[in-house]
């Protein structure tokens, strides 16, 4: 069996699907779409020859065409809806003391999961931890690592205000995962180069998504950079041999409701 398939009584032989193949795998030197030569071996999966074929006409091995969800576009969102999204999407530093139910959780990777991956390789790993004793075994390695930036006197200690941040930890406040009561991580395998472009998408994505479902989200920028630098992190989050952390995001129910939109800087941008 070829790797696609053609249903010659659907097939309008209008070549939408050479036109939109990314990688020019397919010709209308037929009646129908033939495959050129290596086509497989090129081929990256990305389904937009299914997508479409307004015939249903075309199916990949990996694709049914029947497979594949139908477009509903009055079910996207207005552009003043997304406009509201977007703009009300706050990062959430107070959260309640209540965990994400597993399903809705899974629903938004689930989400995340169609963000787009540089070729379509889709290689992002995602680990979950809602596990207190965790999260806290994770903000102290953190914390870990900025006392010994400020012991080693590094510049990035003062920049970041480090003394503060482990002045409040020891006050019990966490000022790395802020209570967090779960921690999103991406993953990749370290010899690929886009993990950190696809994982960062894909975070966005989640971000947005769990803004839509109630749920608050904060980048977790003081973990991540800590993973960088100190082994005891890595090793307390034990990611699958070869893969390095990509990206790490706080979730959780926001304890404060926000009234306004806080202003930002006008995007800078040069016409030409
Ligand atoms: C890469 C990145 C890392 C961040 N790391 C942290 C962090 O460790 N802790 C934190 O409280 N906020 C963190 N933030 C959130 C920013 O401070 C926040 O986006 C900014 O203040 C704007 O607020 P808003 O997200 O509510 O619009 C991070 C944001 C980004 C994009």
């Amino acid at each position: 069996m070829s790797f696609f398939t053609i249903d010659a009584n659907k097939c309008a032989a209008d070549g939408l699907c050479v036109a939109e193949c990314p990688m020019g795998i397919l010709t209308m030197d037929h009646k129908t779409p033939a495959p050129v030569e290596h086509a497989e071996e090129l081929c990256i999966n990305c389904g937009h020859c299914v997508a479409v074929c307004p015939h249903g006409a075309f199916s990949l091995k990996t694709m049914a065409t029947e497979a594949c969800a139908p477009m509903e576009p009055e079910l996207l969102p207005a552009p003043e809806v997304f406009r509201r999204l977007v703009r009300s999407r706050r990062s959430t530093r107070v959260y309640k003391n209540k965990p994400i139910e597993q399903e809705k959780l899974a629903r938004l990777l689930d989400t995340a999961r169609y963000a787009p991956t540089a070729k379509n390789t889709q290689q992002l790993g995602w680990l979950v931890i809602s596990r207190k004793e965790l999260l806290e075994e994770l903000a102290g390695k953190a914390v870990d690592w900025m006392r010994d930036l400020i012991a080693k006197k590094d510049p990035l200690a003062t920049t970041y205000r480090m003394p503060r941040l482990v002045a409040r930890w020891e006050e019990g406040r966490d000022p790395v995962l802020r209570s967090a009561p779960c921690l999103v991580v991406t993953h990749a395998p370290e010899t690929y180069r886009y993990g950190m472009v696809d994982s960062t998408i894909a975070l966005t994505t989640f971000e947005l998504a769990a803004a839509t479902e109630g749920v608050g989200t904060c980048w977790a920028g003081f973990l991540f950079s800590a993973a960088a630098f100190w082994p005891p992190l890595r090793e307390a989050l034990n990611l699958p041999a070869g893969h390095v952390l990509t990206g790490a995001m706080m979730a959780g129910y926001p304890k404060n409701a926000y009234q306004r939109i806080p202003l930002r800087n006008e995007a800078q941008v040069s016409w030409r």
